[in-house]
């Protein structure tokens, strides 16, 4: 039987883009109009200073925009950072959470990482929690413990209804060109999926599972391909819009 599962990729701009990136937001826009109806939910997380104006070119082709990151409070005296409100505000309607670049830039556990996915659902913001062990953590056959004990504690308890998105992202994976095996990829999925089910019942099953570290267009129609891969979070080639296309287009 079909899963109900949204197919979804997403492009993490990370701490790249000025003004002169919007275009590729157009490019995209001009690219998908040209071709079939993408085959899932299109995501860019630009950097905040892009959010508002990506969401206004994005909302007139489909695309939709998502913070990187957001504070747990609502609002207050919290110089610097950014509410998962004031996301909503700009037209996001995403936000990343627990990318691992922010739990080793700064220091973020999982519990902080809930309360921000918390914060996003309070503001009526899908989180896209991220998971993923590191490669010192793999070689010592810790990957699938490291990974579901970080998705105890940093997914809301609220996650069911397709409110939550999960992004298994192995650290070592990121930036580097290197990819886990296909079976290492269907194995951890499977992993988080049967976690899923059990903490959420029936609802675990409509959650969805993206895959994210280094996802190009010619390894996304094998990756996307997997079981309990329900899209891509992508990040170095979600710069251009000529390979996200590519990527989008092999979903
Ligand atoms: P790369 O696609 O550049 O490996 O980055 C993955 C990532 O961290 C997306 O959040």
């Amino acid at each position: 039987m079909p899963k109900s599962t949204d197919r979804l990729i997403v492009g993490n701009w990370k701490m790249h883009g000025f003004s002169a990136a919007l275009a590729e937001i157009s490019a995209l826009a001009t690219a998908l109009a040209a071709g079939e109806p993408p085959r899932c939910i299109v995501v860019i997380c630009p950097p905040a200073t892009l959010l508002a104006e990506a969401s206004r070119l994005g909302s007139m082709a489909g695309i939709l925009t998502g913070g990187q990151d957001c504070h747990p409070a609502l609002s207050g005296a919290h110089t610097g950072d950014l509410s998962a409100a004031m996301l909503k505000d700009a037209g996001a309607s995403y936000v990343i959470v627990g990318h691992s670049e922010r739990r080793a830039d700064h220091g973020e556990t999982s519990e902080l990482v809930r309360a921000k996915a918390e914060a996003g659902l309070t503001a009526k913001l899908i989180p896209i929690v991220c998971v993923g062990e590191t490669l010192a953590e793999r070689d010592a056959g810790r990957a699938e413990t490291i990974v579901l004990d970080q998705l105890d504690r940093s997914l809301p308890d609220d996650a069911a209804g397709r409110k939550v998105v999960v992004a298994y992202e192995p650290v070592w994976a990121i930036g580097t060109g290197r990819t886990p095996t296909d079976a290492d990829i269907a194995a951890m999925h499977l992993a988080i999926r049967q976690y899923l089910v059990t903490r959420f019942g029936a609802a675990g099953q409509d959650l969805s599972i993206l895959y994210g570290g280094s996802v190009k267009p010619a390894n996304a129609r094998t990756i996307l391909a997997i079981a309990n891969v329900d899209g891509a979070l992508v990040g170095g080639a979600s710069l251009l819009a000529s390979d996200l296309t590519r990527i989008i287009s092999a979903v």
